[in-house]
């Protein structure tokens, strides 16, 4: 998720389990080709086999309308280091879409092949290529052209996140529409969309009878959710959490991040979005913090309050 799953954040879903991989933020590819170093810098997991500290896979995510800048900017990302790239059909920003890259192709459905093909061909065939969609544009039909044109490009996999542009981030999703379209297609298709809990999880699974899915805002308003839904998978074991030791979490993050003064924006980005998500508790106390030290101060204040 762009400004929220940066390097750092990953490290820690990689130390905590439940997670098979992680795809970075977006890569927009806008008027030129991105080179290496600028893959090398943003996913830094590159330089150690695309994996992070922690041992969680990333794949790289690149984003953008241009066939050939694509394909030579997934070709520099291969050559970075990333074995893996998905393509993003999917972000619903306005300057994003108004340049052409994101949910905006979802109104053209063969340039969707034309990007996934471009880079289909461009990168080895033992990378996979992946593409991220929303549903549609404004509707969800959208994607029963969408996803076959997708597949046609030769889309590994297909990630749907069972919203349209238009809905921007507002309920319900529809993940009826993903169940189609997996009985639909000859590739895995991940679901994603609104998981919240172990129940919208089963919910899901159920729904869309898919057997993968990505989590997104969920991993950070209730951490205990991937680990939890990777056991009821039967995958990997995750680290039992506790789902009061906020402190904890928090001090496990800034572990990985680079100690720089915006390290604290981290954490109050992580605490919107377990306070809109989530349970967190302490939310308008914390946003006030403007430094480490004060954020960690408020918290054992809160918590000191609480437990007295
Ligand atoms: C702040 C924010 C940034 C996001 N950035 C990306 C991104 O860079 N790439 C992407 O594929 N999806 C991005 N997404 C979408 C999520 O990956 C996911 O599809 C969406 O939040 C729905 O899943 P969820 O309900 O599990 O969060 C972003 C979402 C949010 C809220």
């Amino acid at each position: 998720m762009d400004g929220i799953t940066d390097a750092a954040m990953r490290a820690l879903m990689g130390e905590l389990g439940g997670f098979s991989y992680a795809v970075s933020e977006f890569l927009r590819v806008s008027v030129a080709v991105l080179p290496a170093k600028v893959f090398r810098r943003e996913v830094p997991e590159l330089l150690s086999g695309a994996r992070t500290p922690t041992g969680l896979p990333v794949q790289v995510q690149i984003l953008g309308g241009d066939p050939d800048r694509m394909a030579a900017s997934a070709l520099a990302a291969v050559r970075a280091g990333a074995n893996a790239i998905d393509i993003n059909f999917g972000c619903p920003a306005p300057t994003v879409n108004r340049n052409d890259g994101g949910a905006s192709l979802l109104r053209t459905p063969c340039r969707i092949r034309d990007v996934v093909r471009a880079v289909r061909e461009a990168v080895p065939t033992e990378v996979p290529v992946s593409a991220k969609l929303r549903l549609g544009w404004e509707s969800t039909d959208e994607i029963l052209v969408n996803a076959p044109m997708a597949v046609e490009g030769g889309a590994n996999w297909l990630t749907l996140h069972a919203r349209t542009r238009m809905q921007s981030y507002r309920p319900p999703v529809d993940w009826a529409m993903v169940g189609r379209v997996r009985q639909m297609v000859q590739v895995p298709v991940v679901a994603n969309g609104d998981i919240w809990n172990l129940e919208d999880f089963r919910r899901c699974r159920e729904v869309t009878g898919c057997q993968h899915f990505m989590i997104g805002r969920a991993a950070l308003a209730n951490p205990r959710l991937p680990g939890q839904i990777a056991r009821e998978l039967g995958l990997n074991s995750a680290s039992q959490l506790d789902s009061a030791d906020w402190e904890s979490l928090f001090r496990r993050l800034v572990k990985w991040c680079d100690q720089s003064p915006h390290t604290v924006l981290k954490l109050k980005q992580w605490i919107k979005l377990a306070h809109l998500h989530g349970d967190f508790p302490w939310f308008d106390r914390l946003k006030t913090a403007t430094t480490l030290d004060e954020f960690f101060d408020l918290l054992s204040e809160q918590f000191l309050a609480k437990v007295g």
